[in-house]
């Protein structure tokens, strides 16, 4: 008997980085920090609650619309017009299980066997598999880690073949917590019309950005509308997580495709829980402001107190729930220093290198994940590690760079 099938030998070799290594700790009863895993600290607001519970109780259970339900796919197409400056009816919305459902549909619809689609790199590794899993090939593209991770627009164009699908950006950027100016995003834009290529905007981060940071979305720039597809999810403003609820918007010629695929793998979106996002869309943002407010404080305790470290320097995130500090000055590999931050602070960071190439020399350091006090508590674990005499006869040299998969 053959298993499994090859796509999937394929993209299940990635691991899920300190998360595993934590886990045996875990287990041990040690009391841990977890800076790693990407999910937010809040409750989810009342409001939102309460409306998926009416929901229930007026006996919204029965199958719905497959795009979604028309009157939150009404409301969604409102917010995009405020928030997005993105002019989609409610038929180019499709409501789907997070934006990781979202934005596998889109791969799905989009990839032959054999397309090269684009990651920037440090990259989000689920999109590694998608890839994988869609018969396409992945293409490494670096951002300008000299200049912040910024978008290069010639590192990009080298990248691009014949074979060449599509680009994908994660914008805010995860692992960077970078916002991605207009000008930054005009570079892929240009490319993508020059090109004739789709761009996969993955925006989980909209509204966490801080500061003078500003949320532009690729699709509001000029030919842009037609040739991407944005993916949103409830997930992290509105501390939604396991809810399970975002969507994504294409244009009118790119949907039916991308309709096939979500209306083959889980028919629609469970419509009580549909119900809820529609009050977080309508409703009051108080809360949600309130939960960016309260990560904006962590973010400034995480950076200031990095930047005291030794060999540590952490540039201010501009949005996200992460930090990504330059480590290289420690002397130490990013793997091996997430490893001995584990096992000797109990803090669990991820090593940058697991974001690939580019990430090496760095560690991402979520701080959106546990509450100001703990998050307070691991600044100290970390200043206590790096303090400590013993420390640097600990350094060992940079070993092998593991990029991720790749
Ligand atoms: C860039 C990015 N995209 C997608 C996701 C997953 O979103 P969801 O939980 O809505 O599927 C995450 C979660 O960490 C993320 O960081």
């Amino acid at each position: 008997m053959k298993w499994p099938a090859q796509r999937l030998s394929a993209a299940s070799k990635k691991s899920f980085g300190m998360f595993d290594e934590a886990s045996k700790l875990d287990a041990d009863g040690v009391d841990l920090i977890h800076l790693e895993f990407g999910r937010p600290h809040a409750d989810t607001p009342a409001h939102i609650k309460e409306a998926a519970k009416a929901a229930l109780d007026a006996g919204i259970v029965h199958y719905g619309d497959f795009r979604g339900t028309l009157s939150f796919r009404q409301a969604l197409a409102e917010k995009l017009k405020d928030f997005n400056r993105l002019d989609y009816g409610p038929d180019e919305i499709l409501v789907t299980n997070g934006l990781t459902h979202a934005s596998f549909a889109a791969f799905m619809a989009a990839i032959d066997p054999g397309d090269e689609v684009i990651l920037l790199d440090p990259y989000y590794p689920q999109h590694i598999a998608k890839t994988e899993l869609a018969g396409g090939r992945v293409v490494i593209a670096g951002l300008d880690k000299e200049n912040n991770f910024s978008i290069s627009k010639a590192a990009i164009a080298a990248k691009i073949t014949e074979r060449t699908r599509m680009i994908v950006l994660v914008n805010p950027a995860n692992p960077t917590g970078r916002v991605y100016s207009a000008q930054e995003l005009q570079h892929i834009a240009d490319l993508a019309i020059e090109h004739d290529l789709l761009v996969l905007s993955d925006e989980v981060y909209e509204y966490i950005t801080y500061g003078h940071a500003q949320h532009v979305s690729i699709a509001s720039l000029p030919r842009m509308r037609e040739r991407t597809i944005t993916c949103f999810a409830f997930t992290k403003a509105y501390s939604m997580d396991g809810w399970r609820i975002g969507y994504l918007t294409a244009d009118a010629r790119l949907m039916p495709a991308i309709l096939r695929i979500t209306m083959t793998d889980v028919t629609h979106v469970n419509v009580f829980v549909q119900e809820g996002a529609r009050a977080a869309v309508e409703g009051p943002q108080d809360a949600m402001r309130a939960m960016v407010e309260a990560d904006r404080r962590k973010r400034d305790i995480v950076v200031q107190a990095l930047n005291q470290m030794p060999g540590v320097f952490c540039a201010e995130p501009e949005g996200t729930i992460y930090a990504f500090p330059d480590i290289s000055g420690t002397g130490w590999a990013s793997d091996d220093l997430a490893m001995a931050i584990l096992t000797e602070a109990h803090v669990v960071v991820e090593s940058g290198s697991f974001y690939g190439a580019g990430g090496e020399g760095h560690l991402r350091v979520c701080f959106g994940s546990e509450s100001e006090a703990r998050v307070t508590e691991a600044m100290e674990r970390l200043t206590r590690f790096f303090n400590t005499a013993e420390q640097p006869l600990r350094k060992k040299p940079i070993s092998n760079i593991k990029g991720d998969a790749q």
